[in-house]
């Protein structure tokens, strides 16, 4: 841990922009809400302390982030990002340091790029180091105004700024590393004197600079790292510079994508070698696949772990677990807490729920399997149904291995069907079947002569 660092990152606005009922930090970017992006950088630099600023419903940005260490500090009245700071110097009083600042709006900083501008903070000894970049288009953004030497003079806001500071083209990050206590006392000169009338943090800089402390701007090439999100716009943008770099790691360590433009896998996924991701598939969360397999076209799978050789065509599977040598689809549905052994099928138009499936089963044409647990070798036969709900409790099916359940039977759950035993097509089972028994329950069939007129 590094005792000398601690972090505040803002996340009190309410994100007017987004036009949203959310907060906009917690609009998700790849299945993970921004403000957990930015705190995942934050965390490789090991710091002694990271506050979060909340405000705008701040409830459920703290519950967002329940687990976490840190430390929320309130900001009730949202009066600029200045005044979002300030609220965080009691909290840091005794701690004297450096003070990395962020906003819950940037989330594709690297902790590379923390790291480096840490690092230079601390070279030059500075009071302040800013995190910049030159943009094409930098509309939106505080500029950063240099003299003539070259030396940062201060920042000015998108609405703030005359003609010709419009045109400078390095922006500020809104990442800054700050010396404390240093950066508290500059802080309370802040006055609301802009088109916004609020509280601006970027006002630091100047003060600091009148004061004779050292301040100066770290400019990186690349603008996509710290492109804030302010608007829906901004949010599928920055979701496809990530999508695109993750994907591009993934075909560098041996995963084939056909038609990437299409297909979007978390940053928390783990892909094995040889496996391909056909078009029009989703991977969310900290889904892990095996070797070999292939995925889609058109699949969704969420934090599910797939094994080897596995296939998964035009199927959705949530929290499952998928044994090596599978084939899922086309068109089957794996909702969360099912458990499918090896080689297992489960196929067109199945569902299966909160079930475990032994090896070598099949579920292949047109079933729901709900809280069951399937033994080895069960064919599962076309149209079967585990009658798994009484309208007030979920019951339990347990069938054995190698039971063979004929087409369109419905198994009325709670209900144990043994070993080897048999079900008659178009049964209705309410009661348990001893292993090695043919069940037969429907009504026989009558052939009846018909009336001719
Ligand atoms: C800010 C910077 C701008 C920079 C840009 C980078 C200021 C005045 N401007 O502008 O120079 O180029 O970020 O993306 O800082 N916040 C609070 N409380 C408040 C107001 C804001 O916590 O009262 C938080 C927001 O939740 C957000 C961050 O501060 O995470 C920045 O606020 P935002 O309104 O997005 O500022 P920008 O206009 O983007
Ligand atoms: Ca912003």
């Amino acid at each position: 841990m590094n005792n000398k660092l601690a972090v505040v990152i803002l996340a009190a606005g309410e994100g007017t922009r987004m036009k949203s009922a959310y907060p906009k930090v917690l609009h998700s970017l790849m299945g993970r809400p921004l403000l957990r992006w930015v705190l995942s950088s934050v965390y490789a630099l090991a710091p002694a302390r990271v506050c979060v600023v909340v405000g705008h419903r701040a409830q459920e940005v703290r519950q967002a982030l329940k687990g976490d260490a840190v430390m929320f500090i309130e900001q009730k009245k949202q009066s600029g990002s200045g005044d979002a700071l300030i609220r965080a110097a009691g909290a840091l009083k005794s701690f004297s340091g450096d003070i990395l600042v962020l906003c819950g709006d940037t989330p594709l900083i690297s902790a590379a790029t923390l790291k480096n501008l840490y690092a230079r903070h601390r070279r030059q000894n500075n009071a302040a180091t800013i995190l910049s970049s030159r943009m094409n288009n930098p509309f939106g953004y505080g500029r950063i105004c240099r003299l003539e030497s070259g030396a940062v003079s201060g920042i000015v806001e998108e609405k703030d700024a005359d003609d010709a500071q419009k045109k400078i083209n390095e922006i500020n990050s809104g990442i800054y590393c700050f010396t404390s206590p240093l950066i508290w006392s500059a802080l309370k000169k802040i006055r609301p004197e802009n088109k916004k009338r609020e509280y601006y943090l970027t006002d630091a800089v100047e003060i600091l600079n009148a004061q004779g402390a050292r301040v100066d701007a770290a400019c990186i090439p690349s603008g996509d790292e710290i492109m804030g999100v302010n608007t829906r716009l901004d949010l599928a943008r920055a979701e496809n510079v990530a999508r695109q770099a993750t994907l591009e790691k993934l075909m560098l360590s041996g995963v084939t994508i056909i038609n990437p433009a299409t297909v979007s896998v978390s940053p928390d996924a783990k892909i094995g070698r040889d496996t391909v991701i056909y078009p029009f598939t989703i991977i969310e969360g900290d889904t892990v696949t095996g070797e070999n397999c292939a995925i889609g076209p058109g699949s969704f799978i969420r934090n599910s772990v797939i094994g080897d050789s596995v296939e998964v065509r035009s199927s959705y599977i949530y929290d499952s677990t998928v044994a090596a040598g599978a084939k899922i689809g086309p068109f089957s549905h794996l909702r969360p807490g099912t458990k499918l052994g090896e080689a297992v099928k489960v196929g067109n138009f199945s569902e299966v729920k909160k079930s475990v499936v032994g090896a070598g089963s099949k579920v292949n044409h047109l079933s729901y399997v709900g809280d069951s647990r399937i033994g080895k070798g069960v064919n599962i036969g076309a149209g079967t149904i585990t009658c798994n709900y009484d309208g007030i409790n979920k019951n339990i099916t347990v069938i054995d291995d190698n039971v063979f359940v004929g087409s369109n039977v419905n198994l009325v759950a709670p209900v144990r069907v043994g070993r080897g035993a048999v079900l008659g097509a178009g049964s209705t089972i309410t009661d348990d079947v001893p292993p090695a028994m043919l069940a037969i329950a429907r009504a026989r069939q009558v052939n009846k002569t018909r009336k001719h007129k």
